[in-house]
């Protein structure tokens, strides 16, 4: 896709679609009314004969309006003017990306960036146009044979802003907003590819081939006989089961000071969690090929740092397994020595994540980090708490977790808090071990960040578990590309800050 901003009234727009909001009840936006105006009442008549009645994601096409000089006119409700926030813009992005990709219209004009979203400026609203309608018309086809492609797809998004002088700055939003749709394809894409393709190896070659676009990323794999030799017990207990082997990638990415700590992001790679021999129920366990979506979203967030040539230092670190039954799995009972030197009793096979992160997070130690985010698909209890809508956020340090809840809400990719308080860590005590992996099911959530939290101690760590946001679950299944907007926007943050400057 296009994207491109220019100022201009609507009714001299010489494309194939002109897009405008219009509130509910059938109250037109500015853009709208230019138009109605423009069309002699046009539009105001199709509104009172009660068409389009404005509510959220509705919309209305129109031919051959009068005064205007493009072929079509698409009307798209917004819901009421107040209620207009983060996410309903968004909606009202998807509904007029759908639509426009139908109606054989390859070129628009859309002026919905000039609804007003309180607190938000008109690049935010020209940035998020760019994401959603990426993100609307995502679609992941290379299996099928016959794929169903619209026969004249949307190719060009012209973006209207009101006033010469906004042009600089919404190109720049543009740019941001397509460098985050790039990361969060990368994402969706390795999610939704089939766990027979998507293998720890196929992970680190996709690292690689990442590293390789980008002249500031590189990138090292550590194998099993590396991880044998550094001590990462837990890892390697997970990987028993499976004929795969396992890979720890290391990604690096430096637009930073030479000497700066990098921001770690360390991502759950699980190409299938079958449960081991705690194995899970076969209800929809193919969708558990989405378990290293963490990992998707460190090399997505990494790819849209490197395209955005970030002013920082980042380390991606994904360990990435699988998680089979097998003759040679570990049972439950099992005890590990992990990377730290603590001691864990494996009780329950499918509590995988956390044994292969905390490995990782131990690993991170030798890097010096500022600060280290793991982004993994946890746990079950997770979508039990939050639903869909919110990914689970639990940190050491109260400032960074205030940081990724405001990337989250600017990035319209939302995560809530939950406590880490040290009264949960009971629930993981073990007579035999250090600790237990597993703590029971009160507060499941809370009991596997506890965990992780012992492997922490050494530096500003927040842990956002995805398992709800990651995906769409049955009918409409599919790889979402979260966290990478939230990623993204805390990196932007954290480099505006540094240069004292205003991106
Ligand atoms: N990958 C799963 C978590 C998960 C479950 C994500 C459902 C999305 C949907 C994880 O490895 C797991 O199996 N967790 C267990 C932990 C339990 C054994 C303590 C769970 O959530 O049931
Ligand atoms: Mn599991
Ligand atoms: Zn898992």
């Amino acid at each position: 896709m296009e994207f491109t901003v220019k100022s201009g009234n609507p009714e001299k727009q010489r494309t194939a679609c002109v897009v405008v909001g219009v509130y509910e009840p059938r109250r037109p936006s500015p853009a709208a009314a230019r138009l109605d105006e423009a069309s002699g009442g046009h539009l105001g008549a199709v509104l009172r004969r009660g068409d389009l009645e404005g509510k959220l994601g509705q919309t209305l096409l129109l031919h051959q309006v009068p005064g205007t000089l493009c072929d079509r006119v698409l009307l798209v409700g917004c819901g009421r003017e107040r209620e207009l926030n983060e996410t309903r813009y968004r909606q009202v992005l998807v509904a007029a990306a759908q639509r426009l990709n139908e109606i054989g219209a390859m070129e628009a004009v859309s002026y919905l960036p000039e609804l007003a979203v309180r607190g938000r400026d008109l690049p935010w609203k020209v940035r998020l146009a760019v994401e959603a309608t990426e993100e609307a018309l995502y679609r992941f086809e290379q299996f099928l044979s016959k794929p169903e492609r619209p026969r004249r797809p949307l190719r060009r998004l012209v973006l209207g802003v009101p006033r010469r002088r906004d042009l600089p700055a919404c190109e720049e939003a543009v740019a941001i907003g397509q460098a985050v749709a790039a990361g969060v394809r990368l994402a969706r894409d390795l999610g939704n590819l089939p766990p027979n393709v998507c293998t720890p190896s196929y992970l680190a070659e996709q690292a690689a081939e990442l590293a390789g676009r980008h002249p500031a990323c590189r990138v090292q794999v550590l194998e099993r006989e590396d991880m044998e030799r550094e001590g990462m017990g837990a890892l390697l207990a997970v990987a028993r089961g499976s004929r795969q082997p396992p890979k720890l990638i290391v990604l690096e990415y430096r637009g930073g000071g030479e000497s700066e700590p990098p921001v770690a992001l360390v991502g759950k790679g699980v190409t299938f969690d079958a449960g081991g021999i705690s194995l899970k129920p076969a209800a929809a366990m193919d969708e558990m090929k989405y378990d290293m979506c963490g990992a998707a979203a460190v090399l997505g967030t990494l790819e849209a740092a490197a395209r955005l040539r970030l002013p920082l230092n980042l380390l991606g670190v994904v360990p990435a397994t699988e998680n089979l039954p097998g003759g040679n799995a570990t049972r439950p009972g099992d005890i590990v020595r992990t990377l730290s030197g603590q001691t864990v009793e494996i009780l329950n096979t499918d509590a995988e994540g956390r044994l292969i992160l905390c490995d990782a997070l131990t690993y991170c130690e030798r890097f010096g980090p500022e600060t280290v985010i793991d982004i993994a698909t946890l746990t079950g209890a997770c979508v039990i708490a939050l639903g869909r809508h919110a990914t689970g956020l639990m940190s050491n340090h109260p400032p960074l977790a205030h940081e990724l809840l405001a990337a989250g809400r600017t990035a319209a990719d939302r995560a809530w808090e939950l406590p880490l308080w040290e009264e949960y860590q009971e629930q993981l005590k073990s007579p035999f071990a250090d600790m237990a992996n597993i703590g029971g099911r009160e507060a499941g959530t809370i009991t596997a960040a506890c965990f992780l939290a012992r492997f922490t101690g050494k530096f500003r760590w927040a842990h956002l578990d995805i398992a709800g946001t990651a995906w769409l679950t049955g009918e409409r299944k599919n790889a979402t590309g979260r966290p990478v907007p939230l990623l993204t926007q805390f990196l932007l943050e954290r480099a505006a800050a540094r240069e004292g400057g205003s991106r």
